[in-house]
């Protein structure tokens, strides 16, 4: 018989991490590598630190999936879950019907959106967001006779969501491979990482024209009228931890304006101060039509997403759910109430606590780090915004080449820093780093001490491997 209180089976395996590898399939997991390591199995986190099954503590230097921006025990958060859930604990939006948490967060959204924004629908998932942020913009260029104006573009390594349409904006081989993805009408244009591609002696300005231009190439040679919008984080974050070159988003937003294309902005990992600003949006001065957030909307303590659309884009949509009759879209637990009292709770706290002051006090100590161990011979880039940062680990500084995939270099310095107490994440070769934004500057001080160990390690084992 099936039990609630985490026990073997009888006659089963006996420990969690067997348990795991018999039941579990694990996104984003090579699954059979797996089955030979098994699984790290977290237990219990408090602040910025998560501790394993065996008690070892850890910095958790992604804030789980860059989304626990309050840290791992925050009690008001459970305090207004459990409220929540003793006096509504599920009630939904369908059909006109409401609840007044729904109400009050899409309210208070609309009051901090960083551009004049009309109206909030709510998801579970920054993937589920996104999808809605497409289907919405199908469904008004066929309200306002534009049913040719379908086609998406968004970049190479951004990441979108996992989802059959957003896993195709996402820009990641690995997203599409064998998923036989994107589907048609999605189109990438180029990653602006000015580190990685630009050329000798181009400056950040003329590399941001660069990209721009392709992008409007990419549109002539489609045709204006069919393409429809255009997808960009503010800051690329699974991609890399890429931040903008200087005027790329200025010359890329002129080029959306000449060509009528929509411009939504997805804020799922930059938004609620992690680049010093409530959003990325302000960060960029970015004019999006429509955003998505999640993550640390909840802190990630509950599964909440949400789009804010502008009046246009209402407008638009009235139109054609008077024609068709209804807007046929919903998730059954977009605006639970649960989640949604957490993300109330959770903006609540970032006010108080002012989150933006705090983050542009800290993120200096953060990105000053990472820029002195721009100097160790392993490390090509350290670049960042707030409390968002990476470093790339290049074979050769001069030359800015990479090592081969088969190395895994980027893989034993994320088992360095984990086996020296501190959870990140690696991106090919690059290690990424978006803590709690509650992190303080001692705590910031030790994880930075943490990967420098790491480096220094992983530099001696590449030579003793006669790869450096
Ligand atoms: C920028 C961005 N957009 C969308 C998503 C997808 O969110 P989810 O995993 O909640 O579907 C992510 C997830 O990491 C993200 O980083």
């Amino acid at each position: 018989m099936p039990n609630s209180n985490c026990e073997p089976m009888p006659g089963r395996s006996n420990s969690l991490a067997e348990r795991d590898i018999e039941y579990v399939l694990h996104p984003y997991t090579n699954l059979s590598a797996h089955i030979k390591t098994g699984p790290m199995i977290i237990t219990k986190g408090e602040g910025i630190y998560v501790y394993d099954e065996t008690g070892t503590k850890y910095i958790e230097g992604l804030a789980g999936l860059w989304c626990t921006s309050l840290g791992f025990n925050n009690k008001r958060l459970v305090e207004a879950a459990t409220m929540a859930m003793k006096k509504l604990p599920f009630y939904h939006s369908f059909g006109g019907k409401s609840h007044p948490t729904a109400i009050a967060l899409a309210q208070r959204l609309m009051e901090m959106a960083p551009v004049p924004m009309s109206k909030v629908f709510f998801a579970n998932s920054g993937s589920e967001a996104n999808d809605t942020a497409v289907k919405i913009i199908w469904y008004i260029n066929n309200a306002l006779g534009l049913p040719e104006k379908k086609k998406i573009i968004a970049r190479e390594k951004s990441y979108h969501g996992v989802t059959l349409m957003t896993a195709g904006l996402t820009g990641l081989p690995n997203n599409h491979r064998d998923f036989d993805l994107p589907l048609d009408r999605v189109l990438h244009t180029d990653c602006p990482h000015y580190y990685r591609y630009s050329v000798v002696g181009e400056s950040e300005e003329e590399f941001a024209t660069r990209c721009a231009e392709s992008l409007r190439k990419l549109i002539i040679a489609e045709g204006p009228e069919t393409i429809a919008a255009f997808f960009a984080e503010p800051v690329m974050g699974a991609g890399g931890v890429i931040p903008p070159p200087a005027t790329y988003f200025k010359k890329v937003q002129a080029i959306l304006e000449e060509h009528n294309i929509l411009f939504v902005v997805d804020e799922v990992i930059c938004g609620f101060g992690r680049t010093g600003n409530m959003f990325g949006t302000e960060t960029y001065n970015l004019k999006p039509d429509m955003i998505t957030v999640a993550k640390a909307l909840s802190s990630g303590y509950l599964p909440i997403s949400a789009l804010m659309i502008s009046e246009g884009i209402f407008d638009s949509m009235l139109l054609e759910s008077k024609k068709v009759g209804v807007f046929s879209h919903g998730y059954t637990y977009g605006g639970h109430p649960v989640p949604c009292a957490v993300a109330l709770e959770t903006l609540s706290i970032y006010e108080e606590m002012n989150i933006v002051g705090q983050v542009q006090a800290t993120a200096p100590v953060l990105q000053n780090g990472l820029a002195k161990l721009a100097g160790h011979p392993l490390v090509g880039e350290a670049r960042g915004v707030g409390l968002l940062g990476a470093l790339e680990l290049v074979k050769d500084k001069e030359t800015r080449d990479t090592f081969k995939v088969s190395d895994g270099v980027g893989a034993t310095l994320a088992a360095r820093a984990q086996i020296n107490g501190l959870i990140s994440r690696v991106m090919g070769d690059s290690l990424a780093f978006a803590p709690p934004l509650i992190i303080n500057t001692d705590q910031i001080e030790e994880m930075l001490a943490v990967v420098k160990k790491s480096l220094d390690e992983t530099l001696d084992i590449l030579v003793n491997n006669g790869l450096k």
